[in-house]
């Protein structure tokens, strides 16, 4: 048994209806991309290891990055690129089709997460090697504090043109299809990566967005290409789909980076995606319990769902000792869950989501709420799919 704690785990087992999806408890598997979908295809062990998960307690999936239907959106960049799933093609819908029938045979629900690489998608590779790496001002970003290793550090920061119009309007007709294929196939939300230094993040970092037309500018109009893909998927998939958004101050090229300094700032990068019909946020940080502005203890979380009123996730070293990017087995009878379930009865955010300790142990969700202590996550794990 792990340390008892004197608030209940029972709380995270408490249902949540967001829209017309109702999730049997609170706990999310983080979205994590595994690398076992040839041809952008799922096979069905793709959908046992989603299974596994659901019958293990995650009320929601959160599925790895699935490539936007756009030449662009895929390439090395710089993670386990390869055999990244598609959303779009007969193949992969059919294989999404079942993954989505098993997570949903016992009791599960699960959303994908739309991905476009941007500028960390490595010129000449991915499914479609000759199109073009895009991004909104062609820039690869400052390097600061980084893991990125460095062959896959341009020597150039300038590493294209800047979107064009059409590209820009390809880009989110692309997110928009994929959407109706969710939806189609039975998915039960849509979630967006707007972080890490991805193509959505590359518009909300002024780093990387220097344009001065409607899709640059000050924060609130950084945020307008993310927006304007929320608002087109939510026109085109309707009212019951909740949209998710993921988002993180850090980027890969810099762990140090921030969208925002204050809840103000912050207010002015989400409010906008809020407006555009995000349900919630999902705050990617690597510890969940560290505070993000000054002056409080409350984590971005806690200030997402603070400035816009909508729900949010907490992710981050819930069931890991060390964070993402830290080296190291993980001493799961040591983390203490008190400050977690503390945070959670307070308001703080409204869903917890688990990323390298659910692939450790498919069963961490009912393992937590029973106190067993799970099998520990082991770097060797991601080489798999169990
Ligand atoms: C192998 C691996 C792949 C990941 N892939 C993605 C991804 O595709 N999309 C994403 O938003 N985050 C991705 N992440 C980050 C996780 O969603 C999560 O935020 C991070 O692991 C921190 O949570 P944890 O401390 O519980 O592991 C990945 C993390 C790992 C370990």
């Amino acid at each position: 048994m792990t340390n008892d704690n004197s608030l209940s785990r029972e709380l995270l087992f408490e249902p949540l209806t967001l829209r017309g999806l109702t999730i049997s408890n609170r706990i999310v598997m983080a979205p994590m991309t595994r690398g076992f979908c040839p041809d952008g295809v799922p096979h069905d062990g793709v959908a046992t290891y989603y299974r596994r998960r659901a019958e293990g307690g995650a009320g929601l999936i959160l599925t790895e990055g699935v490539a936007v239907d756009h030449p662009s959106a895929l390439g090395d960049a710089g993670l386990q690129e390869c055999n990244v799933p598609f959303l779009a093609g007969e193949a992969s819908l059919a294989g999404w089709r079942h993954v989505v029938d098993e997570v949903h045979a016992v009791g599960g629900r699960i959303i994908p997460q739309l991905w476009h690489q941007g500028v960390m998608r490595k010129r000449g590779t991915g499914p479609y090697p000759s199109a073009p790496t895009l991004s909104p001002s062609g820039i690869w970003g400052p390097l600061g504090m980084t893991s990125i290793d460095p062959q896959s550090i341009p020597a150039d920061p300038v590493i294209g043109e800047p979107m064009t119009e059409a590209e820009i309007e390809e880009v989110i007709e692309a997110f928009v299809r994929c959407a109706r294929n969710a939806a189609a196939v039975g998915f039960d939300g849509i979630a967006l990566h707007g972080g890490h230094g991805y193509l959505l993040d590359n518009f909300l970092w002024e780093q990387t967005n220097r344009r001065d037309d409607r899709w640059g500018g000050d924060r609130t109009r950084r945020s307008a290409f993310p927006a304007e893909i929320v608002r087109r998927i939510r026109a085109a998939v309707g009212d019951d789909l909740p949209i998710f958004f993921r988002f993180s101050q850090w980027k890969q090229q810099d762990f140090r980076a921030t969208l925002a300094d204050n809840p103000a700032e912050l207010a002015e990068v989400l409010m906008p995606l809020a407006d555009a019909g995000v349900d919630v946020f999902d705050a990617s940080v690597r510890y969940y319990n560290r505070a993000a502005f000054d002056g409080s203890p409350m984590n971005l979380a806690g200030w997402a769902r603070r400035v816009t009123g909508k729900m949010s996730v907490a992710v981050g070293g819930i069931g890991a000792s060390q964070g993402m990017y830290d080296k190291g087995t993980s001493d799961v009878a040591a983390i203490d869950y008190t400050p977690l379930l503390q945070r959670f009865a307070n308001k703080e955010f409204d869903l917890v989501a688990v990323g390298r300790a659910m692939i450790g142990d498919p069963a961490w969700g009912n393992k937590f709420r029973s106190g067993q202590l799970p099998r520990p996550y082991d770097q060797q794990d991601v080489k798999t799919l169990a």
